[in-house]
C-alpha cells in the first residue's frame, strides 16, 4: 500500500523544489503539498494520511499548532516538523506532538532516507506507548544550546578551528571537561594538550561537537536523584561504546558521515536510561530491582514497569532534538536491531555490536546484564563473519 504524505509549507518555491526532489518516489508515495495549517487540517478531514511534515515558521497557524491540533484529531498520523535551528524554542514546545525535527534546508536524499526510517521505525516502536509516557514526564533534558551554535557553524564551509574553539571557550565549564577528557588516558595522547584549538585538531570538529553535545546533555542531570543509577559509570560506558562503535565503522571502511553518527549515537545510546531514572526514581529503582531478583535483562524489566524500555525513549527525544534519523533509529533500536530495515552496515549495526561487545569485554553496567549480540542482524546483513574481527578491536579500545 502506498503511503500517504502531506507537505505544509507556505513558501510556494520550497513546496515546488519538494515536489521536484521527491518525483522519483511517486511510485511509492502518495505525496500531496499544501501552503498553509488550515488546508492541511481541512483535506486531512476529508481523507486520512500517514505522515505530516509540516514547515514551523509559517503565518497564521505555525507549525507547532499545526501538529498538535494534528496530534488531537488524528493521533495516528506521523508528525515531522521542518524547520531551521533558530526555532529551537519552538520545537521544545511540540514535545509529544512530533516524532522527529528535521533541519532545513533539507536535501531531498536525506529527506528520503530520513522518512523512509521514521516510516519503518514508527511501523517498529510502540509509539503511542512511548509518547504517552513522554509526555507526562516533568523533566526533559533540553538540546544543548552551545550545540546549535556548533552545528551552524559546522554547516558553513571552512570553518576555521579557532572559531569553534571561541565559542566552546565562552563556557570555562565546558572547556575544562573537554580538555580533561582529551588529556585522559581514554584518547591515549602522548602529549598534554592544553588549549580548545590544540583539541579541536587533535580530535576533528565532528568529534569535538558530538562531546559537546552529550558532556551538556549527562551535566543537565547531574544534579539530580537518579533512581538506582550512577552518572559516572553510565559516562564511562558511553564513552566507550561511542569509541568502540567509531572503530568498527573504521574497521567497515564507513563513509566519514557513518563513523561520526556512530560515535554521537554511541556517545547517547543509552540517555533514555538517564530520562527515566531521573523522571521516575521509585519505578526505576523497582525495575533494576526487578532484573536484578529475577534475573532478566534490563530491556524486559523495564518493559515490565514502563511498557517502553530506555532505549525507545531515549530514541524518542533524540528525534525531537532534531538528531539524524540513523542517529535516532542506533539509539531507539541498539538493543533490537532486527526490527530495522537496515540494508547494510549503518550507525545502528555499529553501535549494537560496540554496545554487547564492551559489555563483553567490560561486564555489566550497574551490574545488570542488558542483551547480547542479534545474531540474526548480523547474519541477515552479512556481517556475522566480520564480528570476531570488531570484538578483537574493542579489546584493543580503551
Ligand atoms: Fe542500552
Ligand atoms: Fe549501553
Amino acid at each position: 500500500m502506498k503511503h500517504r504524505i502531506l507537505f505544509v509549507d507556505d513558501e510556494p518555491a520550497v513546496l515546488s523544489g519538494l515536489r521536484r526532489t521527491l518525483r522519483t518516489l511517486s511510485a511509492d508515495w502518495d505525496m500531496t503539498f499544501v501552503e498553509s495549517g488550515a488546508r492541511a487540517l481541512e483535506l486531512m478531514a476529508q481523507q486520512p494520511f500517514d505522515v505530516v511534515i509540516s514547515d514551523m515558521m509559517m503565518p497564521g497557524m505555525n507549525g507547532a499548532e499545526l501538529l498538535n491540533e494534528v496530534m488531537r484529531r488524528h493521533p495516528k498520523t506521523i508528525r515531522l516538523i521542518l524547520s531551521g535551528h533558530a526555532d529551537r524554542d519552538l520545537i521544545l514546545k511540540c514535545v509529544g506532538s512530533t516524532h522527529q525535527c528535521l533541519s532545513k534546508p533539507c536535501d531531498g536524499a536525506v529527506l528520503q532516507a530520513t522518512l523512509r526510517r521514521v516510516i519503518a521505525l514508527e511501523a517498529s516502536l510502540e509509539s503511542e506507548a512511548i509518547k504517552r509516557l513522554v509526555t507526562r514526564l516533568e523533566y526533559l533534558p533540553s538540546i544543548p544550546a552551545l550545540y546549535g551554535e556548533l552545528v551552524a557553524l559546522l554547516q558553513a564551509p571552512e570553518t576555521p578551528v579557532e572559531e569553534v574553539a571561541r565559542i566552546v571557550e565562552r563556557d570555562p565549564a565546558m572547556t575544562a571537561k573537554v580538555l580533561k577528557l582529551v588529556n585522559s588516558a581514554f584518547f591515549g595522547l602522548s602529549r598534554q594538550v592544553s588549549s580548545l584549538p590544540d583539541a579541536c585538531g587533535y580530535l576533528g570538529l565532528d568529534t569535538l561537537r558530538s562531546l559537546v553535545l552529550s558532556l551538556q546533555t549527562f551535566s543537565q542531570f547531574q544534579s539530580r536523584k537518579l533512581g538506582g543509577i550512577e552518572l559516572e559509570p553510565l559516562w564511562r560506558h558511553s564513552l566507550r561504546t561511542a569509541q568502540a562503535a567509531k572503530r568498527i565503522a573504521q574497521r567497515q571502511a564507513a563513509a566519514t558521515e557513518i563513523v561520526d553518527e556512530a560515535f554521537v549515537a554511541g556517545l547517547l545510546h543509552d540517555v533514555g536510561k538517564l530520562i527515566l531514572a531521573a523522571n521516575c526514581v521509585a519505578e526505576y529503582e523497582q525495575a533494576l530491582r526487578q532484573a536484578r531478583e529475577k534475573p532478566e535483562d534490563l530491556v524486559e524489566a523495564e518493559r515490565a514497569v514502563f511498557v517502553c524500555d530506555h532505549a525507545d525513549v531515549g530514541g524518542y527525544v533524540m528525534g525531537l532534538w532534531g538528531l539524524p534519523a540513523s542517529v535516532v533509529e542506533a539509539i531507539a533500536l541498539h538493543h533490537a536491531p532486527s526490527r530495522s530495515h537496515s540494508e547494510g552496515f549503518d550507525p545502528l549495526t555499529a553501535v549494537h555490536a560496540a554496545n554487547a561487545l564492551v559489555q563483553e569485554r567490560d561486564g555489566p553496567t550497574h551490574s545488570i546484564l542488558s542483551r547480547g549480540l542479534d545474531l540474526q542482524h548480523f547474519q541477515k546483513l552479512d556481517l556475522a563473519h566480520r564480528l570476531e574481527t570488531w570484538r578483537q578491536e574493542v579489546r584493543n579500545t580503551p
